[in-house]
């Protein structure tokens, strides 16, 4: 195909002319060459090298490899794909290599031709799986495999978020990685606090899931000094000790060098309000996390006390409460937390964007202080 050859800090200006002149095709992109230049692809109607338009820059023929199909759907009959137009899954999720996928009645027949099709077109998918909704007292989804790469059906798998590793499993555990941003908020605000306070800090995640936010405290060198985390849900707790050991072995202190042993380190499978029933676990944290959004508010009662005394602590939390209801769950918020005999030292309640539109989905950081 025939492409024009420019310096590479003039690709910009030479795509907007053969843009603007419709002079550039879309079949192919930009292609760098070795010698400092760039070769942008010209259609048809560009006029030839010897025009005055050109300012010189010659003309290449560079040959173009047809582009392969880009979405699941290119691999299923083009008439079967028509006639179902409509009701074609418009979007997935994917966790590490297991691909999971909303499949309307109408179209649940091709359930199996659905996934080896969305197998093909994604060389790093192991197992396709059908979502069948969320089930059970840890609200996990059910899955239903569809096809499989290598014939394997589990649905354990690791996936990287934010540069750590994590091992999850969607039919058994709680995860979002939409939630990956307020992981990158926690860390920001962890680091603030151990600025303030001037020492690394004790978190609490008592309703951890696999430890996300393990994953972004930890990470961050002197950071944490010690944890106590948790899950009611035993195959959470699995995961989550399988991430803690691994995330520890990786953690480094300012200077590179091997991080002090964390201290407390406790991971229970446990009932979050369970904590605070030892006396022994008062007074303890610096930074809670609170991520049971259907009952965050009401938890942070038998929650508070686990913070420490006498100092600046926070507590983060994430709560789905009705529209109607925002004023009435903050004004509880600050209660409780005056209730705790806490002081307010800083405080927001800020709306997560992206969820269902009759429940807003929010996260409350409360920067305090508990008078002993
Ligand atoms: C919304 S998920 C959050 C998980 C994790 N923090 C994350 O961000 O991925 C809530 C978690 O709380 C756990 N859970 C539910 N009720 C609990 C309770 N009473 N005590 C402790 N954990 C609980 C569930 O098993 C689930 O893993």
């Amino acid at each position: 195909m025939r492409h024009l050859s420019v310096p590479s800090a003039q690709t910009q200006h030479w795509l907007d002319i053969c843009r603007t002149q419709q002079w550039s095709s879309n079949e192919t992109g930009v292609t760098r060459l070795d010698n400092g230049r760039n070769a942008i692809p010209l259609n048809d109607s560009a006029p030839d090298d010897r025009d005055e338009a050109w300012d010189n820059n010659p003309h290449i023929e560079i040959e173009v490899q047809p582009k392969g199909p880009t979405h699941w759907l290119d691999h299923i009959d083009e008439e079967l794909a028509e006639t179902h137009r409509e009701d074609w899954p418009r979007s997935y999720e994917i966790q590490g290599d297991v691909l999971i996928v909303k499949i309307e009645e109408t179209v649940w027949v091709y359930g199996e031709m659905i996934a080896d099709a969305m197998l093909t077109q994604l060389p790093n998918i192991r197992l396709v799986c059908a979502d069948l909704g969320v089930k059970g007292e840890f609200r996990v989804r059910e899955l239903h495999p569809l096809a499989s790469r290598d014939g394997t059906l589990g649905t354990r798998t690791r996936i990287r978020e934010n540069g750590y590793l994590l091992w999850v499993d969607p039919s058994t555990v709680y995860f979002s990685s939409r939630l990956s941003n307020e992981r990158v908020e926690t860390l920001a605000t962890a680091i603030q606090l151990r600025n303030q306070l001037k020492r690394p800090l004790v978190v609490c995640d008592p309703y951890a899931g696999v430890g996300p936010s393990l994953g972004a405290l930890l990470s961050e060198p002197n950071l944490v000094s010690g944890y106590c985390v948790g899950d009611l849900n035993p195959d959470a707790t699995e995961l989550l000790t399988l991430n803690i050991e691994h995330l520890n072995t990786r953690r480094k202190n300012e200077q590179g060098g091997q991080a002090s042993p964390l201290d407390p380190a406790e991971l229970h499978c446990r009932d979050a309000l369970d904590w605070s029933k030892d006396s022994k676990n008062h007074g303890k944290i610096d930074l809670l996390l609170v991520n049971l959004p259907h009952q965050s508010i009401p938890h942070l009662e038998t929650l508070l006390p686990l913070l420490k005394r006498n100092q600046t602590s926070v507590l983060r939390g994430w709560a789905i409460v009705d529209k109607a209801n925002l004023i009435e769950s903050e004004q509880t918020i600050h209660r409780t937390i005056t209730e705790a005999s806490g002081t307010l030292e800083k405080f927001s309640f800020k709306e997560i964007k992206g969820f269902s539109t009759t429940k807003r989905f929010m996260c409350f950081e409360a920067w305090l202080n508990l008078s002993a």
